[in-house]
């Protein structure tokens, strides 16, 4: 066969893995010829490839980002897009199935692509863990591993100057992020959009933490709001398109423990440091058996299908359990990171 692979959405560490195990899995065990789409949906409509070779996935799992690069294109909405002009974009370039890389919207947009006649399996990938039916995204160990390692070097700054140090990480919709590297790092509140909680609770365990002889650590998912300041933060932290914007929730924070408890308060946003670099191993791994699992899914021609871990077995799913919602995280999670706070 000869198959397209595209990625699309934001980038993510562990996505060219799943290039390298897909073209090299395709090309030993079934003699298939592989394209990258470049730049996701947009490459396919507007017939823009490159072919990838053995060669030019060589070395490629430990690598960060992505070689066919990513947009957020919608294929819909694009010009030239919609299933009939892909369908036809495929067969005059002799491609018989696609492997799409994404997100949610990615992944909604192979589902209905899927529906309509297109040949396309998903892949499911995000950095912020939130994705359902997948019980862990590649991308994800990365993030924390960086976020946690941010946290220890705000530590050890945050205790010389016997300041409060607030780290933001990425979680629109989910603290998993914050949860995680929140809870490796020992931080002493952990901010995160499905908890509400008001600044005068956040003020209080600052203080507490700073009345022991400590430097208060506090990691602030993007998405969250405190509770009750919703009028104070309406607009700040949002972008034009209404999205919640990166850089917002953390300086915010800061500014409000500072004033009222009085103690020194640093903000740092972690941004897409978080998602550049090399995959862990862990990400590394997980990404190279979606690779694998995707590409069988296309010989078993399980289109509107996606790779998914469930366990620790990579399975296959119908696209539409990715499409349930967001998975965001449980309260009892919350709670037990909550024991370990001797505020
Ligand atoms: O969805 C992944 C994510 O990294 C979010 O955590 C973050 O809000 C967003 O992407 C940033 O997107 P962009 O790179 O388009 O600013």
């Amino acid at each position: 066969m000869r198959i397209g692979l595209l990625t699309s959405g934001g980038d993510c560490p562990g996505l060219n893995a799943v290039i390298r195990s897909a073209v090299l899995h395709g090309i030993k065990s079934y003699g298939d010829e592989f394209v990258g789409f470049k730049d996701g949906w947009r490459g396919l409509i507007e017939a823009d490839y490159l072919e990838l070779s053995r060669h030019d996935v060589r070395g490629l799992s430990r690598v960060g980002g992505t070689i066919l690069g990513t947009s957020r294109t919608h294929p819909y909405n694009h010009p030239g897009g919609g299933p009939e002009n892909m369908i036809r974009q495929l067969e005059r370039h002799g491609v018989d199935a696609v492997i799409a890389l994404g997100g949610e919207g990615t992944l909604a947009g192979a589902k209905r692509l899927a529906d309509e006649g297109l040949p396309v399996v998903g892949v499911p990938k995000t950095i912020d863990n939130d994705l359902d039916a997948t019980d862990y995204t590649f991308g994800f160990d990365t993030a924390i591993s960086i976020a946690t390692d941010a946290m220890d070097r705000l530590r050890t700054t945050g205790e010389s100057h016997h300041r409060c140090m607030v780290a933001e990480v990425m979680g629109r919709h989910a603290g998993w992020i914050a949860l995680h590297s929140g809870m490796a790092a020992g931080a002493h509140a952990i901010l995160i959009p499905e908890k509400r909680v008001t600044m005068d609770r956040v003020c209080e365990w600052v203080e507490q933490v700073h009345s022991r002889g400590r430097s208060p650590l506090v990691v602030v998912a993007e998405g969250f709001i405190p509770e009750g300041a919703e009028e104070a933060l309406a607009g700040k932290g949002t972008e034009s398109s209404g999205r919640p914007r990166l850089g917002g929730i953390g300086e915010w924070v800061a500014a409000r423990v500072e004033e009222h408890t009085g103690i020194e308060t640093r903000n740092t946003t972690l941004g897409h440091i978080q998602r550049g670099g090399n995959p862990t191993g862990f990400d590394r791994v997980l990404a190279t058996r979606f690779g694998i699992k995707a590409l069988d899914l296309v010989h078993e021609e399980a289109w509107g299908f996606m790779a998914s871990l469930s366990g620790t077995e990579i399975v296959k799913v119908d696209l539409t359990a990715a499409l349930t919602g967001l998975k965001t995280v449980p309260m009892q999670r919350y709670e037990e990171a909550q024991v370990l706070f001797g505020r």
